[in-house]
Order: C-alpha cells, then sequence, then structure tokens
C-alpha cells in the first residue's frame, strides 16, 4: 500500500477576508497573516504529534504582497521536519479573488512547535509511520 498517511500531508486552511480584520488601507493586518500561518502549523504539528503543542518560533516570514478584502485566504501549511520534541511546517498563504482565477502568493514563513506533556514539559514525538514528505 502506498497510501500517504494524512497527518504527513500538506493542509490548507480557508479564511475569508471581511472588514474586521482588515487595517485602514482595506487589506489583511500583518498580525491576522501570521495567526493564519501559525494556526495552520498548529494543526499540522497537533496533527503529526498528537499532543498538545506551542508555537516557540518563526522564522522568514515574509509579506510579499498585500491580501485584499473580500478575498478568499488558503494557508497550505507542510511539516517539513521533526526534531525529537519539536516540529517545524512551512506555510504559504494565497490571496484569491473569489470572482476571478487571480491567486497571488502574499506571505510564507516558517514555524517551530513543541510538543508538551500535561506538566507543560517537552516530550519527545513519536517516530513518523511514514518519512516527512509522505514518502513511505
Ligand atoms: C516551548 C517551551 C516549553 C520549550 O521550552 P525549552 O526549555 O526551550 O525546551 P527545550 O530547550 O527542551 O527545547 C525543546 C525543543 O524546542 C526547540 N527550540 C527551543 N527554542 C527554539 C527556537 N527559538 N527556535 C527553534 N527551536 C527551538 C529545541 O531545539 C528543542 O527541539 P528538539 O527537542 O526537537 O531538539 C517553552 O519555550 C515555552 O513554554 N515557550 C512559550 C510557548 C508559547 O507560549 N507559545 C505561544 C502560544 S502557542
Amino acid at each position: 500500500m502506498n497510501a500517504t498517511h494524512p497527518t504527513e500531508a500538506p493542509l490548507s486552511v480557508y479564511e475569508m477576508v471581511f472588514p474586521d480584520k482588515t487595517n485602514h488601507y482595506s487589506t489583511l493586518f500583518g498580525g491576522q497573516v501570521m495567526q493564519l500561518m501559525d494556526k495552520a502549523a498548529f494543526i499540522v504539528a497537533t496533527r503529526r504529534a498528537r499532543r498538545h503543542v506551542v508555537t516557540v518560533a518563526s522564522d522568514n516570514v515574509s509579506f510579499k504582497a498585500p491580501v485584499k478584502v473580500g478575498h478568499l485566504v488558503e494557508v497550505r501549511a507542510t511539516l517539513t521536519k521533526v526534531g525529537r520534541t519539536s516540529m517545524q511546517v512551512f506555510t504559504e498563504l494565497f490571496s484569491e479573488d473569489t470572482l476571478s482565477e487571480d491567486r497571488t502568493l502574499c506571505a510564507s514563513g516558517s514555524f517551530t512547535l513543541v510538543a508538551l506533556n500535561h506538566g507543560g514539559k517537552p516530550v519527545a514525538v513519536s517516530p513518523a509511520t511514514t518519512a516527512v514528505g509522505g514518502q513511505a
């Protein structure tokens, strides 16, 4: 069987950009962009570890284009590395005009999350059933 384990596959999180999340330029506020990327990374890491996880670092976050109000956002999150207790997730945020086929890469960045035990201490992540990237 050559099926990709669901927790190793890239994940997409979708969100509509409504005015309550924008700045006074009617574009998505930068903090909201990071929140969406962090949330997608959180889901990927939680599903991989099946533990409580917290974000310990974000790296190389770059904002490449503004996200307009009324657009649909897709955050694609991919598990790129599993350490002993930490996991690294690469995220890309795309903006889509729902009335056309226009789609733009607006931001990207990596997030490192750590699995915690019930005492809030880092705990080892179990070995993968498939390697990162979904290859058995
Ligand atoms: C996450 C936390 C428990 C880690 O504690 P710690 O004492 O740094 O733990 P460790 O030194 O054992 O590091 C744990 C893992 O995190 C990694 N790590 C720690 N700081 C890091 C950083 N700045 N960047 C990348 N990785 C980091 C370590 O390399 C280690 O990875 P590994 O086990 O895969 O080798 C602690 O830093 C914490 O509680 N931070 C606050 C988290 C939080 O509130 N986030 C926001 C809300 S989700």
